[in-house]
Parts: C-alpha cells; structure tokens; sequence
C-alpha cells in the first residue's frame, strides 16, 4: 500500500512485448489493413482530478470531501497525490511525445483556478505545443468547488453564473493558444450519478433535484461557450447511452424511449435543437414541474457547437419492469437509488459480450451507432470520441486492451467509411490513474503507474497506439 493515495504498488507481473505485429481481432479481418482519413487526431485523455494530485495546492472539491466521507471510494482513495501529475508533467508531456500523440485532452481544475493556480495550466500548454500536441481544454471534469456546493451545487442556477465566470478566467489565461474547448464532462454524471444515485459526488439522493442539476449544466454550457474567444473551437463530452430494448415488445421499445430521454436527449434537446423533449417532461412530471428552465434557457443553450464530443466504453439493456424492477443492475454500480428519475418501472440488463475489468461488457457496435445517429442527427457537425477504452489487470502486456482498442477504432473507421465527420479519436486514457469510486483499483492506462514511485512504464498497448498514430493504420 502507498501511504499517501492508499494505492495497491509493485511491479506487475508481466513485460512489455514488442509491437504486436497483429492483435487477434486483425488476423481475424485477414491483415486487411484500415486507413484513417489524412489528418485524423490520434489523442488520449486525462482529468484533473485523476492525475494532478498536489491537492494542498488548491482549495477542496466535492470529489475530496466525497473521498473523506466513509464508505464512498474504495479503500478510502483519495487524489491528495493521485499520480503526481502537477509535479512530474514535463515528464508526462515528453512521454506523450515519444508515443506520437497528435493532441492531449486534460480538465482544469476549477478550485486550483479559484486558489490562482492556472499558471500551470499555462505552462502545460506551452509545453505541448512545444511538443506539437495540441490541446484540448475541458472544463469541468466533476470537480465542483466544494465552496459552490455548500452554497447549492448544480441544482442551484447561480452554479452555472459561477462556472461561466471561471470559464472567462481560464479563456483569459489560455484563449490565444488554446483551440479546443470542451466545457463540461460528462454532465450526466455530475446530475445524476452526483444527485440522484449519490454513487459519485456530492453524492446526493434527490431525483427532482437530478433534474435541476441536468438543466444547470446545460446552462452552464450555454453560457460558458458564449464567454470563449470567437477563435474557440467550442465542444461539449456527453457519454450518450446506446440504449436498446430486451425485446422488441411495445412495452421495452418504450423503456427505450424513456431511458433515450434521461440519458441522451435531456442534453442533446436543447444543446442541438434549442429545446428540451416533450416526452422527457411528461415522463418526470410528477417529479417536476420543469419551471427551473426560465424562458430563453433553451436558446442559450442552443450555442454554435464547433464538434461533438463522443465518450463511450458500454451499451446499456433495457426492458419494462411494470413490478418496479427488483433488485438491479444499472451498468453504474449497485445502488440502492436509481440515477434515472421518475423511471423505477424500468429494468436494466447485462449487456451480452465479453467484460472488462469494470464488469462492463464489450460491445463496438455501440460507438458506431451513436457516430451514425448524431451524423445523421446534425449533418455537419463534427464529432470526436473524446473517451474511449478499457480497464484490465496492471500487467504491462495486455493484449486484451489492444482487442478492445482495436475493435472500437475498427467501428470508428466503419462510421467514417459511412459518413460520419469523425476527427478524432482520444484514448481514455494516458495513464493509470484515480476511477472515481472505485479508487485506484482499476486501470486504464495504457502506461502503468507504479503508485509508489510513480514510474510510468508503457505498456503494451502504448506501443501498439504509438504506432497506430503514427501510421494512421489499423
Ligand atoms: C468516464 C469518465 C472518465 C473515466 C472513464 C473510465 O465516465 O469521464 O473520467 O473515469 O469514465
């Protein structure tokens, strides 16, 4: 155990093979090489709180005070140190460097902003353009200044002044080297992971309050985009749900429909079409009366979106459950509540396919029908997958996340093939790192991190992206 994160250490077992000269999902294709497009960005991901550490550097947020409550994050993790990112990101710029990444999406910490922090973020930046990387600038990555949820959090309207306010600061700072912005993270987490299950921070239980939250980021966005430089290639990282029905009865095709709404549509309704669905407010009606949108929310929200950022690890299963569902997974963690308001009557199965190490089924199809669905939705706009990826042992050979990788790139490229307006594609993620309530017992990286030193070894999939980036080739 490493006494400052609490982390599991030592060397793994297992040594970095040579590039794999072909995974088993490309014998399985005959060798049949896929070309990406000239120009499309091969990234990886990161976020603030994951990897930064230097805590004592800023002021708290909700995800340090949700570390400290008992019971929420396993073994009591928490990002004090997470990987020491804040310390050692010359380091990890170079790193990148080495593996050929064209671009580095990373969050910004809004508390370490509050606390006259951006300087480093500054520097960060300069360092990878230095290095030819460009960046792409998220927001807000969960990390809600604890000072903002004592005062309400995102169910309160003023959140969303507030994080347009710092969205100026950071555009002050970093808008004349900065293209891409991606405001917010996710934001169906932060609502309803954050407000409703509780299984994230603030770890609150409120489904109406879910709801307001929803609408605040949606806000927030809206405003914050309006604030960027006009120079902003301004985006937005949803995790839109490939739901699908059990069955193909009226009843599951419905619970498809009601799930569509709280998981996808209650974002892309106002943010690609300036309005929230009908449906969606007849479904929580007894929850709320929607009054918290004030007139003009809708159109403010509905901002020039310069790309659509595309997050997506696992398809979620569907079906009516008219006796309120019993027990349950809903692909997020056991919970004894639900993250989906007003929806108790619906059930959620496993997925079929393989599992990674989170328990979430392996399912490629998922990806390539949420790029065609938004392609179609809004032609034109361009999209990128701004996450995507896999936990597995620390082993540094882990040819089943080359698998994983090289499925999901293999959907991409069938989208593309398609029509999609696919540019790029960033791997979640660079590094092992903090995931969220589960601590630092799973990991993503596809460079380990040795906890207690905090030695980065690529492992064998880095090299296997580093030559991807490098070839375009799949
Ligand atoms: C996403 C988050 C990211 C990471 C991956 C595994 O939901 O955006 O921070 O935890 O899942």
């Amino acid at each position: 155990m490493d006494t400052a994160t609490g982390a599991p250490t030592g060397t793994p077992p297992g040594t970095p093979t040579e590039t794999p000269a072909a995974s088993p999902a490309q014998e399985e294709r005959q060798k049949e090489p896929l070309r990406f497009p000239a120009g499309f960005v091969w990234g990886a991901a990161t976020a603030a709180f994951q990897i930064e550490g230097a805590a004592e550097l800023r002021g708290p947020s909700i995800w340090d005070t949700f570390c400290r409550t008992p019971g929420k994050v396993h073994g009591g993790d928490t990002g004090d140190v997470a990987v020491d990112h804040h310390r050692l990101w010359r380091d990890d710029v170079a790193l990148m460097d080495r593996l050929g990444l064209g671009a580095y999406r990373f969050s910004v910490s809004w508390p370490r902003v509050l606390a006259g922090g951006i300087g480093f973020y500054d520097a960060l930046v300069d360092e990878l353009l230095a290095h030819g990387i460009q960046p792409c600038l998220t927001l807000y990555h969960w990390d809600l200044p604890q000072e903002l949820e004592d005062a309400g959090g995102w169910p309160e309207r003023e959140t969303a002044h507030a994080f347009a306010a710092y969205a100026e600061t950071v555009a002050g700072a970093l808008g004349d080297r900065v293209q891409l912005w991606t405001t917010l993270n996710e934001p169906w987490c932060s609502a309803f992971l954050g407000y409703a299950s509780g299984v994230h921070a603030p770890g609150r239980t409120s489904p109406a309050d879910s709801l307001r939250a929803a609408h605040h980021l949606n806000l927030a966005h809206g405003l914050a985009a309006a604030a960027l430089p006009s120079s902003a290639r301004v985006g937005i990282a949803l995790n839109p749900s490939a739901v699908r029905p059990l069955t193909g009865s009226a009843e599951d095709l419905d619970a498809q429909r009601r799930i569509d709404a709280l998981a996808n549509r209650i974002f892309t309704g106002p943010l690609l079409h300036g309005a929230y669905p009908e449906d969606l407010k007849a479904d929580t009606a007894r929850l709320t009366d929607w009054s918290f949108v004030r007139p003009g929310d809708e159109a403010l929200i509905h901002q020039p979106l310069g790309f659509l950022g595309v997050n997506y690890y696992t398809p979620a299963v569907v079906s009516a459950a008219p006796d309120g569902g019993g027990p349950r997974s809903d692909g997020h963690g056991a919970t004894a509540y639900s993250p989906w308001p007003g929806a108790q009557d619906v059930a959620f199965h496993q997925p079929p396919g393989e599992l990674t190490d989170m328990n979430w089924s392996i399912d490629p199809t998922g990806l390539y029908d949420l790029l065609m669905r938004f392609a179609r939705e809004v032609p034109g706009l361009p999209l990128m997958v701004t996450e995507n990826g896999a936990a597995y042992a620390p082993d540094l050979h882990d040819p089943q996340r080359i698998r994983y990788l090289e499925e999901h790139l293999t959907a991409v490229h069938r989208a593309v093939t398609d029509g999609a307006p696919v540019e790029a594609y960033y791997l979640w993620s660079l590094l092992d790192n903090f995931e969220w309530s589960y601590g630092y017992s799973k990991r993503f990286g596809i460079v380990h991190v040795d906890y207690a030193t905090q030695a980065r070894t690529p492992r064998a999939s880095a090299h296997w992206y580093a030559r991807l980036a490098r070839t375009g080739t799949l």
